[in-house]
């Protein structure tokens, strides 16, 4: 009788949960007051992807090699720079500079350079004048000047915050960057994922995951694609609807930005210019799982887009409030048990008409997987981003390619 009448009780809070009746503290950050659930933008849930997609292709474990394995670790985004240079942030936010030694390898610079904290960095790029950019969640976006110079090198805040002139977002904090772009002209196109701030662990270890589901759980979007104009450090929103916003890519003639956003499993497309300038579509949006980072390849006509897989078949049910909730405890829950998504490694490459020119995989993931960035050098490498990896992985595409063929 009481076991019946508590199930009912039961029953009738969760379906109050479930009809938005009773609200749901989010679990995160501590002591950082958040909007309660909202109800999502319509049509945006339940979450879509081609969950057909079949990766043939295992080429990538016998054709990938790490380096630095033994000197960083978590290395997001690898930055390629001029004469072969890395420019490369751990995941404690340390700052390296890497140079091509005679036997295929890295060493890193001995001179002390310095930490991008405190923080989560996780984009970087070199731009024209080879001064290093990193999109740090919560800073923004820094600039390390003259990274090569020991004595003239500086860290400098860019900016942390949208422009009181932007048309979208104004005067809005950027609290999450992520990934970025230079333009030819010197503009910084990058994101901010979300207005859920990195989840600092008691270790003092900003883990980042922790923040996706917690946007996909508040179910308001806030992730923004950003312009960063250098001549007058003015910062302007140029969309602000993305639910995670992550890789972006200028297009070879910069006549669009290409930026993924990863809880809808998509990637946009914002028009820079011509009679589309100014608008935004959907560029791609069958992939395998969340894409993570873009970048365009070095043939001048197609990009590489890094797919972060495993969660994906959970967010079939994305659409019910209450696996919304169970979504925001979970990266704590499955800490807790030790557990982790199943791991696979896919690279994509797509031409500008969205469509697959080439897949290259890791089906065990035993080598390569979870990857967050891919940046193609000259001489046909890949150089791989991954949050929690030893090491840089570096693909030999010409391998790849070779062992495919047979
Ligand atoms: C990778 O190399 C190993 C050892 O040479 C070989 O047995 C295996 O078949 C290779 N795998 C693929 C997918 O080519
Ligand atoms: C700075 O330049 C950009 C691009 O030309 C422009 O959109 C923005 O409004 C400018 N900001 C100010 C404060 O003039």
């Amino acid at each position: 009788m009481i076991a019946a009448a508590a199930g009912a009780v039961l029953l009738a809070l969760l379906v109050a949960v479930e009809l938005g009746q009773v609200p749901v503290r989010l679990p995160f950050p501590p002591g950082v007051e958040y909007d309660y659930m909202a109800e999502p933008p319509p049509g945006t849930l339940p979450l879509t992807w081609d969950a057909g997609f079949r990766v043939e292709d295992d080429s990538l474990p016998n054709n990938t090699k790490y380096i630095l394995q033994d000197q960083i670790a978590g290395v997001e985004t690898v930055a390629l720079g001029p004469e072969g240079w890395l420019g490369l942030v751990d995941k404690h936010g340390q700052i390296f500079m890497a140079e091509p030694d005679n036997q295929g390898g890295y060493a890193v610079t001995p001179h002390p350079l310095p930490w991008a904290s405190p923080g989560r960095s996780l984009g970087a790029k070199f731009d024209a004048n080879g001064d290093l950019l990193i999109a740090n969640a919560p800073l923004g976006l820094l600039q390390l000047a003259s990274p090569g110079d020991a004595q003239s090198q500086r860290l400098l805040l860019l900016t942390g915050r949208v422009s009181d002139e932007s048309p979208l977002s104004a005067g809005y904090p950027i609290e999450f960057a992520n990934s970025l772009d230079v333009a030819a002209d010197g503009t910084v196109y990058f994101t901010s994922s979300t207005d859920v701030v990195p989840y600092r662990t008691a270790s003092g270890y900003w883990e980042t995951s922790d923040s996706v589901f917690v946007s996909l759980a508040k179910a308001q979007p806030s992730g923004m694609l950003l312009a960063y104009h250098p001549d007058n450090r003015s910062t302007i929103a140029l969309m602000n609807d993305l639910w995670f916003a992550n890789g972006v890519a200028l297009a070879h003639d910069e006549s669009f930005v290409l930026v993924a956003d990863s809880v809808q499993m998509k990637i946009r497309r914002y028009w820079l210019h011509g009679p589309k300038a100014g608008s935004s579509d959907v560029f791609y949006d069958k992939l395998p799982g969340p894409p993570d980072g873009i970048s365009r390849s070095t043939d001048g006509q197609t990009y590489w887009i890094t797919i972060y897989c495993g969660a994906e078949k959970l967010l079939a049910y994305s659409h019910i409030r209450l696996v919304r909730v169970l979504f925001s405890w979970m990266p704590r829950i499955m800490r807790l048990l030790g557990q982790d998504f199943p791991n696979i490694g896919i690279l994509l490459r797509v031409n500008n008409k969205g469509e697959i020119v080439e897949v290259l995989g890791d089906k065990q993931g035993a080598v390569v997987s979870r990857v967050t960035s891919a940046f193609e050098s000259e001489d046909g490498r890949l150089f791989l981003g991954s949050l929690h990896k030893r090491g840089v992985p570096v693909v030999d595409l010409k391998g790849a390619r070779a062992a495919k063929s047979t």
